[in-house]
C-alpha cells in the first residue's frame, strides 16, 4: 500500500499545463509566462485565453474573446430575482457559491461535458460572477442594480456595476493585476476540489460550486479577510511587534503567511506589496501599508527560518481595502480571478480524466462484537 501523506502533501495527483510554481525560489510562471510579466503586460482577459489555450491570443482571437465574455456579463431575469430575495446579511461567499450553482438551472444542457461546450459554460460562470457579486453588494445596500457595461473590460465592469460609476484608469487597472495574479496556481485545495468532481464526468456547475466552498476557508482563499481583520485589530504600527509576538507563543497563525508549496516569498505577494504600497499612498491609507510592511518584518525576524514568508493574501488585503471594497468581499474576488483557473483545469482534467478515488488508511479496530442497545 502507497505510503499516507497527511494533506496529500508532496504526492503529484494531476498533470497541468498552465501554472509552473517553483517553491524554493519564489518562481510562478502561467504556460511559461513569469507572473510579474504578465501583471506588467497583460490583461485579465488575454491571461484567461492563455490559461484555458495554452498561448497567448493573436489581436483578432484576443476581440473574440473579449466579445464572448462581455456577452455574458448580463444575468439571466430570474437570477436578478433570486439576488434580489436573498437575505441582505447573507455573506458574499455563500451567496456567490449558490448563485454559481444556481447558473446550471439557466442553461439548457448543464451537463453537457463537451469541450467546446465547457469552455463556453466556463465563459458564462466567469462573465456572470462579478455581477452575481456586485449586485448582491448593492441589494445588501439597499441600492438599484446596474446594468453591465459591455464596452469595458472584465475589471472595469465588476467596479462599475459595484459603485455605480466607472473606475479611474488606476483603480481599474491595480484590480486588473489581482485578477491576473490570483488566476491560477497549480494544485491548490479548490482546484483539486474542481478537479475531484468533475472527474466523476459530472459537470461544471458542480465543480465551480465546489471549488468555491473550499476557497472560502481561513486556510485558503479566506485567509485574505483574516488578514483584515489582524490589520484593522492592530491598532497602530508601534502595537505591531507585540501582537505579532503574542500570536506566535499562542502558536495562532498569522494570516496571509506560510504556504505547502513557497518556502520563499510568494512572487504574487511581491507583486501585490508594490501595487499596495502605490495604492495606500494614492488614497491616503499609508498607515495600512506601514502596518503590512512592518508585520512583515517581525515575521522575516522570527520564523522566515521555517520557510514561512508573506503569501499571495498578505497584500491583497490592503490593496483591496484601497480600491474600496468591503472587507467581506475580499475572498469573492480571489473567487472571480480563480474561477479561469478552476475551468482550465475542469477542462483538462476531462481532456484526459480518471476518476479521483484515493485509499484510506483504516486505523480503527477489527473484529468487535455488536451489543445490543440496551446493553451499551
Ligand atoms: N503563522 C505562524 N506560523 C505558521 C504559519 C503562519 N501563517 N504558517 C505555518 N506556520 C507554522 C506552523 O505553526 C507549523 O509550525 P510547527 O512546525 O512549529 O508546528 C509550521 O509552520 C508548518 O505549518 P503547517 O500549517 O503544518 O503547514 P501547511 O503546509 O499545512 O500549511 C498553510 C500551509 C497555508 C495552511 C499555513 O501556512 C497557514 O495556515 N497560513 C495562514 C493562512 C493563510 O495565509 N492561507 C493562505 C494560503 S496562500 C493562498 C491560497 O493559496 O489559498
Amino acid at each position: 500500500m502507497a505510503e499516507f501523506s497527511k494533506g496529500l502533501e508532496g504526492i503529484i495527483a494531476a498533470q497541468t499545463q498552465m501554472s509552473f510554481i517553483n517553491g524554493q525560489e519564489g518562481i510562478l510562471e502561467y504556460v511559461g509566462i513569469p507572473i510579474g510579466e504578465l501583471a506588467t503586460n497583460s490583461t485579465f482577459e488575454e491571461t484567461v485565453f492563455l490559461l484555458w489555450n495554452k498561448r497567448l491570443p493573436k489581436a483578432s482571437e484576443l476581440d473574440t474573446f473579449n466579445k464572448q465574455l462581455r456577452e455574458r456579463y448580463a444575468l439571466p431575469a430570474g437570477l436578478q430575482n433570486r439576488l434580489a430575495s436573498l437575505p441582505t446579511n447573507a455573506q458574499p461567499m455563500h451567496v456567490l457559491r449558490t448563485m454559481v450553482s444556481a447558473l446550471a438551472m439557466h442553461d439548457s444542457d448543464p451537463n453537457s461535458l463537451e469541450i467546446d461546450d465547457v469552455r463556453l459554460k466556463a465563459l458564462n460562470i466567469l462573465g456572470h460572477a462579478p455581477s452575481i457579486v456586485a449586485c448582491f453588494d448593492r441589494h445588501r445596500r439597499g441600492l438599484n442594480f446596474i446594468d453591465p457595461d459591455p464596452s469595458l473590460s472584465f475589471s472595469e465592469n465588476f467596479l462599475y456595476m459595484l459603485n455605480g460609476e466607472k473606475p479611474t484608469k488606476a483603480m481599474a487597472r491595480a484590480f486588473e493585476i489581482c485578477m491576473i495574479t490570483h488566476a491560477d496556481h497549480g494544485l491548490n485545495n479548490s482546484t483539486f476540489a474542481a478537479r475531484v468532481v468533475i472527474s466523476t464526468l459530472s459537470d461544471i456547475y458542480s465543480a465551480i460550486t465546489a471549488a468555491i466552498g473550499s476557497l472560502r476557508g481561513p486556510l485558503h482563499g479566506g485567509a485574505n479577510e483574516g488578514v483584515m481583520h489582524m490589520l484593522n485589530e492592530i491598532k497602530s504600527v508601534e502595537e505591531v511587534e507585540s501582537h505579532v509576538l503574542g500570536k506566535l507563543e499562542r502558536k495562532e497563525k498569522i494570516m496571509g503567511f506560510g504556504h505547502r508549496v513557497y518556502k520563499a516569498k510568494d512572487p504574487r505577494a511581491s507583486e501585490l506589496q508594490t501595487l499596495a504600497k502605490q495604492l495606500a499612498e494614492d488614497t491616503g491609507n499609508s498607515a495600512l501599508y506601514e502596518k503590512s510592511s512592518k508585520i512583515e518584518e517581525v515575521m522575516e525576524r522570527e520564523v522566515a527560518s521555517k520557510g514561512i514568508y508573506p503569501n499571495v493574501d498578505f497584500y491583497s488585503a490592503t490593496t483591496y481595502h484601497c480600491i474600496g471594497l468591503a472587507l467581506d468581499l475580499f475572498t469573492p474576488m480571489f473567487a472571480l480571478s480563480r474561477i479561469a483557473g478552476w475551468s482550465g483545469h475542469v477542462i483538462e482534467q476531462l481532456e484526459d480524466n480518471r476518476l479521483f478515488r484515493p485509499a484510506a488508511d483504516y486505523i480503527g479496530p477489527h473484529e468487535q462484537p455488536y451489543v445490543a442497545i440496551d446493553k451499551r
